[in-house]
């Protein structure tokens, strides 16, 4: 890796962030992923993994089957060498689980009041329920290119808890809704396990990729305390993720990210530069486990989980077919920390209120450095 990013460097004056990002979004020729480190095979590529243990006592096993979590004991957690703070584990999910929170990115947390990127260009009535308006397009046999496509098929994003204003880069006391419990729960127990007890979830991204998209190389500063962690976890089509340094310009380290495998930001990873250049297709073991019937799911109920119907998961396994959803769930404020409010609409500059409405560009948001589909990297 060290080579490679010395000879990207010296051939101009691009960084090697950019080089390494173009390099892995390149078509043709594929680009060779040898370099890329995988956590789940224990192929180190290029960064050196470090295996990590967690205090197995942070939370119960009932606690983590309650959220479709394995015993903490049975995860397989990494670090990397040279990323103090950065956790990596390698699909924690118990078998069938996923499914469940496969249906909730895709059925649930796009409904109201929820926001997403469709109610940027279009009329709460008509966004209201995307599922239901899609269902019926996607569980057809697609022998023949279906046109036009569905709202789930151009779901890009959806914001939950503090919503995130792409335009202004902040969060705002008044743009709230109230944050998912069950992904809360979820999220305060993987944290809790990694070393970070009571964690907050105030907001989220969750980011729908097809197997064209990327997402551009950024940090995520916006949140006002720093030192709690981040959370990304990923289901359905794999990923290469970068993970880059403090300086948007420091070579990255290029990483797969497969279904079900869980990332933590903190500490001095917190504030790094990463992007995701590729969406890649599973390998066959982890497409297998999305293929299996959800019924499974029905094994371990008593928390959170609740079963996931056939013809649900028939919706959902067709679209993560090609698709990849990745949410990064988010503690926004730190012990006596407040949100500004955003200043009525009236009150806003013109250029705001123009870019938020009708920016000029066929009613298209600008690109902003969370959208998997317009951020691409030039
Ligand atoms: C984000 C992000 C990474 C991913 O939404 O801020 O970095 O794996 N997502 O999709
Ligand atoms: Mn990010």
């Amino acid at each position: 890796m060290a080579k490679m990013a010395a000879s990207m460097v010296a051939e101009s004056g691009e960084d090697v962030f950019k080089k390494m990002f173009k390099f892995y979004k390149r078509r043709e020729p594929p680009p060779d992923l040898r370099e890329v480190t995988d956590f789940g095979s224990g192929a180190t590529a290029g960064g050196k993994i470090v295996p990590l243990k967690l205090d197995p006592g942070a939370v119960s096993d009932e606690e983590a089957a309650g959220v479709g979590l394995q015993p903490v004991r049975d995860w397989r957690v990494f670090g990397l060498q040279g990323y103090p703070g950065f956790i990596f584990i390698s699909n924690p999910f118990l078998r069938g689980s996923q499914a469940f929170w496969v249906r909730q990115c895709l059925k649930t947390y796009p409904q109201k009041p929820n926001v997403c990127n469709l109610d940027m260009h279009m009329s709460p009535c008509d966004t209201q329920d995307i599922w239901a308006r899609s269902v019926e397009a996607i569980r057809s046999p697609l022998s023949v290119k279906r046109q036009p496509k569905t709202l789930l098929e151009r779901l890009r994003w959806v914001t939950l808890g503090y919503h995130y204003n792409w335009d202004t880069k902040t969060y705002s006391a008044n743009s709230y809704t109230p944050f998912p419990a069950d992904l809360h729960m979820l999220s305060f127990r993987i944290t809790a396990a990694c070393g970070f007890p009571g964690f907050n979830s105030e907001a989220a991204i969750l980011n729908y990729y097809r197997s064209d998209s990327s997402l551009g190389i950024h940090v995520d500063e916006s949140e006002l305390d720093h030192s709690r962690p981040l959370l990304s976890l990923s289901f359905g089509q794999s990923a290469i993720f970068l993970l880059g340094g403090p300086h948007r310009q420091d070579p990255p380290t290029a990483m797969f990210m497969h279904s079900g495998d869980v990332m933590v930001m903190s500490g001095p990873s917190r504030l790094l530069y990463h992007a995701v250049p590729r969406i890649l297709p599973a390998p066959p073991q982890r497409a297998s486990l999305l293929e299996e019937p959800s019924c499974v799911l029905a094994l371990q109920m008593g928390g959170v989980l609740e079963p996931v119907s056939e013809e649900d998961w028939d919706v959902c396994s067709k679209y993560i077919q090609n698709s990849r959803v990745n949410m990064t769930v988010r503690q926004v404020l730190g012990p006596g920390q407040t949100l500004p409010e955003k200043p009525p609409l009236a009150l806003q500059k013109d250029n705001e209120v123009v870019e938020c409405h009708n920016n000029g560009n066929n009613g298209k948001r600008k690109r902003s450095c969370s959208d998997p589909v317009e951020t691409v990297e030039t």
